[in-house]
């Protein structure tokens, strides 16, 4: 299913009003445990540095600002100017900044970051084989990445469920085929995977084995206060392209 970051961002400007309310009804409030639960297993310290990577409307916020308290930081990163307005409601912790950016070409120097955190966005985002990368760039040697996504239904669903990933497909831009263990083993080593919810949801966590050998981009040299208003100007272009 080819898409481009520009369908994907009017696909998620469109939906951002009714998200929270559409995430509810799919998942019976269940994501509150999965986001609880990923966020635990992340070990985050109250002084750490964490990106939370395609934000959305900021569902996962709670659950990282519990952890990282009053002395962290926490970054919410996302295309979709709308989904990012959503999330500002939800961001009044001065701990909480926001970023318009795109997650393959992220404006933040390299090892920025003590832990990320991408919920449900790995199988929708076009060139996540990029994002991969771009997340272990900017994440510390030896830091985890927590990810949620959505996963074929298993079991009694299998059946029920290609109905449902045919109508997710189309709406949610969900990429049902990528085999993300696949994809996250390439650079980092695998210490949990886990399927929910009756095989729809995984949960994988992924430590960053060694020290990153992408190119060190020395004009991205971005702090992790990083917000709305003062992306670079090369960032800014190509989000305005989406
Ligand atoms: C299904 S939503 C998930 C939002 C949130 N993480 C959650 O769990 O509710 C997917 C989000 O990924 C964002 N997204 C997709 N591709 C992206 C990319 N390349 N860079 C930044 N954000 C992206 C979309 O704009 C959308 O907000």
């Amino acid at each position: 299913m080819p898409k481009t970051i520009r369908e994907v961002a009017v696909a998620y400007n469109k939906a951002a009003p009714l998200y929270d309310y559409m995430n509810r009804v799919y998942f019976f409030r269940r994501d509150k445990r999965f986001r609880s639960m990923l966020a635990e297993r992340l070990n985050l310290k109250p002084s750490d540095a964490v990106l939370d990577l395609c934000c959305g409307t900021g569902l996962d916020f709670p659950f990282l600002l519990q952890k990282i308290k009053n002395q962290g930081t926490l970054l919410g990163v996302d295309l979709s100017s709308k989904m990012l307005q959503q999330a500002k409601k939800k961001s009044g912790s001065e701990r909480i900044s926001l970023a318009r950016s795109d997650a393959t070409h992220l404006p933040f120097r390299d090892e920025a970051f003590d832990a990320i955190f991408v919920s449900f966005c790995l199988k929708i985002t076009p060139a996540h084989e990029k994002v991969i990368e771009e997340a272990a760039r900017v994440l510390k040697p030896f830091g985890k990445i927590g990810i949620l996504g959505n996963h074929k239904p298993s079991g009694a669903l299998r059946l029920p469920g290609i109905i449902l990933i045919k109508v997710l497909s189309d709406m949610a831009k969900i990429d049902f085929e990528i085999d993300l263990e696949e994809h996250l083993s390439k650079k980092f080593m695998i210490l949990e995977d886990r399927k929910m919810y009756g095989g729809l949801v995984q949960l994988l966590v992924v430590r960053n084995s060694a020290i990153h050998t992408t190119d060190k981009k020395s004009n991205n040299n971005f702090r992790i206060t990083t917000n709305l208003e003062n992306l670079s100007t090369a960032s800014k272009r190509r989000m305005n392209d989406a």
